[in-house]
């Protein structure tokens, strides 16, 4: 019997911090509102491309692990933000760590890295994968409308890696269920330029479409129920839970659905306040700071899950190995940015704020 054990994990998060009282210089809004309703304090802003995140999470994931690009045999890139659509940027980031292997993007947003995981555990229970490299990057914060207070305060840019690797020892990714609710496909939906027409430019539909309380609900159901049958199919009982990472798309929602679940609060991980809402990148940037807090430790029985549009919903259940530290410390970085996060969306919201009037 073979096991999926994640034995390396980077993130990268890029350094322009745009906080709540930066949004409230040009957009209706404060510090107390996007606090109380979201969790969320700040969020990071990326200067360089989707693409370019999602490689140094890579590279910072593969010195986790101690190995070479070279080794890894399949690149999964979750992301709903891609730099290029044709080709995937899973093949750019193949490029820059210098794989040869089969290398896609999946699109399930914020629910993608665990559709990844999933499948990558899959792929290597099944023989036929011995390395995978599982990815989330985002850069939501370059197709955001600037003058929509209601979403543009909930999100931020990065990405995060984890590599999955063979073993014979018992652990690892223990089970994982998916699923998608296409009755809820409007309620959150954005053509991000795909609906306009192609010669009128005052057409660019750049607005993410959200009813906010409906997927607030929906959220919750989705998230809870396959978090349930992760656990039963896996044959775990929610009290043998010793840690969870949930998407961070909204702190009420993870409050919420912890209580439902009857969890102590204390096992769930938070960190939404620093970066909001960076779909696909929220769970590996979770493991990440969890691992260097020291929270999540060596041996625990982790529940990950996650919403996102479609409405995708995921769950996953893992049990850590003996190792919380990396094997060689993370070393890769983006170049400098030597601009504020205002002055980097500047443009954007000179332009939607124009065409809102
Ligand atoms: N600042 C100040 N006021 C605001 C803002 C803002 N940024 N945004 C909305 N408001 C106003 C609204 O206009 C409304 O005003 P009104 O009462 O005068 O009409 C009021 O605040 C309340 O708005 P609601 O939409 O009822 O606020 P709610 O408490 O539902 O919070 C939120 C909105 C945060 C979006 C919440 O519904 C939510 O988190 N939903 C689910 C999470 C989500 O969808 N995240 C993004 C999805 S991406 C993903 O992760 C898949």
């Amino acid at each position: 019997m073979q096991y999926a054990h994640i034995t390396g994990w980077g993130k990268c998060v890029p350094p322009a911090t745009l906080t709540n009282d930066d949004l409230a210089t040009f957009m209706e809004t404060s510090d107390e509102w996007i606090k109380t309703r979201t969790g969320i304090s700040e969020r990071r802003i990326s200067h360089v491309n989707t693409s370019e995140l999602a490689t140094v999470a890579a590279q910072n994931a593969l010195s986790a692990a101690g190995i070479d690009g070279s080794e890894i045999d399949l690149i999964i890139l979750a992301t709903a933000s891609a730099d290029t659509l044709i080709p995937n940027i899973a093949s750019t980031v193949q490029a820059n760590i210098g794989a040869t292997c089969g290398a896609f993007d999946i699109n399930a947003a914020c629910s993608g890295f665990l559709y990844g995981l999933g499948l990558g555990s899959s792929l290597i229970k099944s023989g036929q994968n011995k390395k995978v490299l599982v990815i989330g990057a985002e850069r939501l914060s370059f197709y955001l409308d600037w003058s929509r207070r209601e979403t543009a305060v909930l999100f931020g840019d990065g990405a995060g890696a984890v590599v999955l690797e063979v073993s014979d020892q018992p652990g690892g990714v223990l089970g994982y269920e998916l699923n998608n609710d296409p009755a809820a496909r409007d309620i959150l939906a954005s053509g991000f330029g795909t609906k306009m027409d192609r010669f009128d430019s005052a057409s660019l539909d750049f607005f993410i479409h959200l009813n906010g309380q409906e997927v607030f609900k929906r959220a919750i159901h989705g998230m809870g129920g396959l978090s349930t049958k992760v656990l039963e199919k896996c044959n775990i009982n929610k009290e043998d839970v010793d840690f969870v990472i949930p998407h961070q798309a909204n702190e009420r929602i993870i409050d919420t659905l912890i209580g439902r679940m009857k969890i102590p609060k204390e096992k769930a991980f938070v960190n939404i306040a620093k970066y909001g809402n960076t779909s696909a990148a929220t769970i590996p940037i979770a493991i990440c700071d969890a691992l260097e807090q020291g929270k999540l430790k060596a041996g625990q029985t982790v529940l990950s899950c996650a919403f996102g549009a479609g409405l995708t919903s995921a769950a996953a259940l893992v049990k850590w190995g003996e190792r919380t530290t990396p094997i060689n410390p993370p070393t890769a970085e983006l170049p400098p940015c030597e601009v504020t996060a205002l002055e980097l969306i500047k443009p954007a919201v000179d332009f939607f704020m124009n065409k809102s009037k």
